[in-house]
């Protein structure tokens, strides 16, 4: 440990640094520096900034914490975090314009007030809802849900191994988002169908992401709110990563529209993240990010047995992943099984 002074200035710099972070993804210098060293005028021309003083001025803040590398005065090379950032499949490019997003960041400067109401302070940072707010402003929304894409890739394989998919003809993807999950069990079961659910914004980014995948042929895709309607047709509903975006009242009236979409026997499939008493600290941070941005929760077994008892669901197989299963400890991976009651 440091003294405490220390620990705070880092802590306190760091802020800073998340928006460098930020900013050399939004101005492309991962792109520019992936072909060799720059100076700071010649990247400046290039970025299109008017300002040397102020791009040179950024890269050194950047050399400082080791983003960049400055090999002479005012001269700069990539390092291995920055390649990292790069547009062609840098493996952080889509969670820095996640996080660093307005839509993302100002809710979090109103945190003590989310803490002291236990309510999201997203309407009143931005005026609206995260979902509207992605509605205008489509860079943001593809980011966020190219971020879900990575997410649903990460834990796509260890819940193909732990629910039996092959089992049913049609999927409904409630709350789709780009179709990822969907297309890893249609790619995976050449047999099934599936209908990709979601607000008509990211429907339309969907049917271009799956008709890249060669897939759209087997998706119908329908665009409208799961607070309406759900489908109906389906022989397993599937609900990922959606209820810890919403308080239990929404999660109610969701689930109650998958529940008249599904005849009886009808599987809703849930899969999330579930808060134990030994969960690791990251829950925690989870649940308070899930709070602060949309109202949403980590829920405890207990918590979604009674979201799904009051929308008429039984739960069936609670099925956590194994220490043996290829994902990440943090994932939302748990697989809640219900049917109609
Ligand atoms: C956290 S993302 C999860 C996406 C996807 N299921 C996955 O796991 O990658 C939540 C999704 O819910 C969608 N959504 C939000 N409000 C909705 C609504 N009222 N009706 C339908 N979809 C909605 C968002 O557009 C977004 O795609």
């Amino acid at each position: 440990m440091g003294k405490p002074e220390d620990d705070l200035d880092d802590i306190l710099g760091a802020h800073w640094n998340f928006h460098i972070l930020g900013a050399a993804v939004r101005l492309g210098v991962a792109d520019a520096l992936a072909e060799g060293p720059r100076a700071a005028a010649d990247l400046a021309a290039e970025i299109g900034a008017s300002d040397v003083r102020a791009v040179s001025a950024f890269l050194n803040n950047a050399a400082s914490m080791g983003l960049v590398r400055r090999v002479e005065a005012d001269r700069f090379a990539e390092t291995p975090m920055l390649a990292l950032l790069r547009r062609d499949g840098g493996a952080y490019r889509n969670i820095v314009l996640m996080l660093t997003s307005p839509g993302l960041c100002r809710p979090a400067e109103m945190l003590h007030s989310v803490v002291l109401r236990g309510r999201s302070h997203t309407e009143d940072a931005l005026g609206k809802g995260l979902w509207s707010y992605y509605e205008e402003n489509p860079e943001d929304a593809a980011s966020f849900a190219d971020f879900m894409s990575e997410l649903s890739d990460m834990v796509a394989g260890s819940v193909l191994s732990r629910y039996a998919f092959h089992e049913h003809r049609k999927v409904v993807d409630v709350g789709g988002s780009n179709g990822t999950f969907l297309s890893r069990i249609l790619s995976e079961y050449p047999g099934i169908t599936g209908v990709l659910l979601d607000l008509p914004h990211a429907v339309d980014r969907a049917r271009r992401i799956m008709a890249e995948r060669g897939l759209s042929s087997r998706v119908e895709f329908v665009g409208g709110s799961f607070f309406e309607k759900v489908p109906e047709g389906g022989d397993v509903y599937v609900l990922k990563s959606i209820l810890s975006d919403w308080d239990d009242e929404s999660c109610v009236r969701i689930l109650s529209r998958c529940r008249e979409a599904a005849p009886p026997g009808t599987p809703v499939i849930v899969i999330d993240w579930l808060y134990r008493e030994d969960s690791a600290p990251i829950f925690d941070a989870i649940h308070l990010r899930q709070l602060a941005r949309v109202d949403g929760k980590v829920r405890t077994l207990s918590e979604y047995e009674s979201i799904f008892e009051a929308a008429g669901l039984a739960v069936g197989r609670v099925d956590s992943p194994t220490a043996g299963d290829a994902v990440a400890e943090w994932a939302p991976a748990t697989v809640f099984e219900t049917t109609r009651r």
